[in-house]
């Protein structure tokens, strides 16, 4: 992710969740530098467009994931999975065992995603969100295996 791609993953993000983050937190994450950021790029509709984009801390053999989203029109059709799959390679590649995250207890979709990748939910964190508990959610990398979809 570029500070050329905000426009569109802005676009997502504000489709995508109730307190969406605002631009100055994607620019914080792009100079932040225990963080990384990915877009994933599709061809539709004749053309080739930014369809989805997942935001990742690693600090010390532990990744966070902070943010995934994927275009609403582009939904269903496995997009998650392979942004999931490419970024839970890239932690392994580079020494991460552990990935944590937080999601809406009410968000089935992600959820169902995350189970399917193997995470595990580890507790609860009560009105995280305000309005709604969040779910923290934790997957062991074995490493060496190969992470396929
Ligand atoms: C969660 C999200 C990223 C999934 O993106 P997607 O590209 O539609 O997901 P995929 O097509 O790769 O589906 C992956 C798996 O997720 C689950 N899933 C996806 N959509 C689902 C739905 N509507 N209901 C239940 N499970 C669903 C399924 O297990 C699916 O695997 P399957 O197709 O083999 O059954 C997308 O819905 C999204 O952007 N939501 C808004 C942002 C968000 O909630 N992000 C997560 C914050 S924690």
């Amino acid at each position: 992710m570029t500070e050329d791609d905000l426009d569109d993953v802005l676009r997502i993000e504000n489709l995508s969740f109730p307190q969406p983050w605002t631009r100055g937190m994607f620019e914080s994450e792009l100079h932040n530098p225990v963080s990384s950021a990915f877009v994933e790029r599709v061809a539709y509709k004749g053309e080739e467009v930014l369809a989805g984009y997942i935001v990742f801390w690693m600090v010390v053999g532990e990744a966070h994931i902070m943010n995934i989203a994927v275009a609403p029109e582009l939904r269903g059709m496995g997009l998650a999975k392979r942004l999931l799959s490419f970024a839970l390679n890239y932690m392994e590649q580079s020494g991460i065992s552990s990935v944590f995250l937080e999601v809406r207890r009410s968000n089935t979709a992600a959820r169902r995603l995350y189970e399917k990748f193997g995470f595990e939910e580890a507790f609860v964190r009560e009105r995280y969100y305000g309005d709604e508990d969040a779910i923290v959610m934790r997957l062991e990398l074995k490493q060496g295996s190969c992470r396929g979809i």
